[in-house]
């Protein structure tokens, strides 16, 4: 199974009565072992999850640590983009050079990497002071 379609079958098991806007994500993991994940909203908003958050969270869960490849999906105008806190949730396990694959249910694909999408990014080295 392709990425995309991990991401695109997961997004309809999306829980997003809210927002009405369905997300997938899917990530394959330097084993080759692809997880899914879709947001899952709450009636309390924030407390909501975004599906990069979910495939990361069954990625850690099934015992991998490094993320090779990633892809997102929704039905939107234009290749649906991770928000801020993905994309440093992200990074916390994909080198800079990772593919992101930005796509719509339509077609439409946008490939960033993770330096791309979150330049200047916070990392433990800034809590170095020795
Ligand atoms: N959402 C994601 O799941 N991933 C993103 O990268 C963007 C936003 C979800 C969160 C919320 O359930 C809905 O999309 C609308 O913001």
């Amino acid at each position: 199974m392709t990425l995309l379609q991990a991401a695109t079958d997961v997004r309809l098991r999306a829980y997003a009565p809210y927002s009405r806007f369905k997300v997938g994500a899917a990530i394959r993991a330097a084993s080759g072992v692809v997880y899914q994940g879709c947001n899952v909203e709450n009636v309390a908003y924030p407390e909501g999850t975004c599906a990069e958050a979910g495939a990361i969270a069954a990625m850690i869960a099934a015992g991998d640590t490094v993320i090779a490849e990633v892809c997102v999906i929704a039905d939107s105008p234009s290749p649906v983009p991770p928000c801020g806190g993905c994309r440093q949730k992200l990074a916390e396990f994909a080198a800079p050079e990772v593919q992101v694959t930005l796509c719509t249910t339509d077609g439409a694909q946008k490939v960033m990497t993770v330096a791309e999408l979150l330049p200047g990014l916070f990392t433990a080295a800034h809590m170095d002071r020795t």
